[in-house]
């Protein structure tokens, strides 16, 4: 595992939505490209990171002007790898901002625009799947699609809109405690202080429109953990709710990880989202 402060960098990171407009240093794009590809996640995926350029304008991205650097993540549709694409999206998400590059994660962006940049659909007719233009499509589709995309830049604080500097102070860092995110209140008092700790850098991961749809269960007297997000949750907005639980997830498990643990991780589809099974040895 790349040698980085997983615990500092996630409670740095912060969406980006205003960037210069100027390619990332080579070198630092180069370890980007390298060293993603040799994260290894304790279970099997066809999650593939590319990387792409787009020009200057606010085609891609709804307001924002693309830098020219940016990363898209693509899988399956089905919830279990949308899931999964979270978890490993979050991880070079989180090695970008070790590197200093500003990222944000972006579920609405224009496929039309993001087809011209990187051409990537099987066929012309996947681009009538979008909702109103914006993302892959509302639900699962036929084949491997992009999940998300992130910018890759310099953040421009300077430049930063009223709007963005609102969202970013006042929406942008706020998290709910742990103790609402639990599933029982009773269960609190089996959780060991590396669990928690864990927990606690799992609260901290992003989510479409900050809704922190995550739910924890604490089972076999602390040794089980689930994440998932409560059985038939819908966001007004944002169509792949599953991809934002693999992003705590991989929190979860960097947070166990940072403790000497190492769970047993299974991923399943149960009633239509994706849950997150860790599993404690004694
Ligand atoms: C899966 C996912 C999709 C997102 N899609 C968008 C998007 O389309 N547009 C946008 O401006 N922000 C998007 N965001 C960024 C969230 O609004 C942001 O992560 C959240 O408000 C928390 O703020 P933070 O990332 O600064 O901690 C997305 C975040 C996630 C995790």
């Amino acid at each position: 595992m790349i040698n980085i402060n997983w615990e500092d960098v996630i409670k740095i990171r912060r969406s980006a939505r205003n960037f210069q407009i100027v390619e990332i240093k080579t070198e630092q794009l180069q370890a980007l490209k390298n060293d993603i590809r040799s994260i290894e996640v304790p279970f099997e995926h066809t999650v593939e990171c590319r990387f792409f350029k787009a020009k200057p304008t606010k085609r891609l991205y709804f307001s924002m002007v693309s830098p020219p650097d940016n990363l898209a993540f693509l899988s399956e549709t089905d919830v279990v790898s949308v899931s999964k694409t979270g978890f490993i999206g979050e991880l070079a998400i989180l090695y970008a901002q070790s590197l200093g590059i500003a990222t944000c994660w972006y579920g609405h962006y224009k496929l039309e625009e993001l087809e011209k940049c990187m051409p990537h659909l099987e066929k012309e007719e996947d681009l009538q799947t979008a909702n109103m233009g914006y993302g892959y499509a509302k639900g699962e589709v036929e084949g491997r699609r992009t999940i998300c995309i992130t910018p890759l830049g310099y953040h421009n604080e300077k430049g930063l809109r009223m709007v963005d500097r609102i969202t970013e102070k006042f929406i942008s860092y706020k998290r709910k405690p742990l103790e609402e995110l639990m599933i029982s209140s009773q269960s609190m008092e089996f959780i060991s202080a590396s669990v928690k700790y864990a927990l606690n850098l799992a609260r901290l991961a992003p989510s479409a429109a900050n809704s922190q749809h995550w739910r924890f269960d604490i089972l076999n007297e602390g040794k089980k953990i689930t994440i998932a997000m409560p059985q038939g949750y819908k966001h007004l907005k944002w169509e792949h709710p599953n991809v934002d639980i693999g992003i705590c997830a991989s929190h979860f498990w960097l947070g166990l990880k940072l403790q000497h643990l190492k769970p047993k991780i299974t991923i399943t589809r149960e009633h239509g989202r994706a849950k997150w099974t860790f599993e404690l040895g004694d």
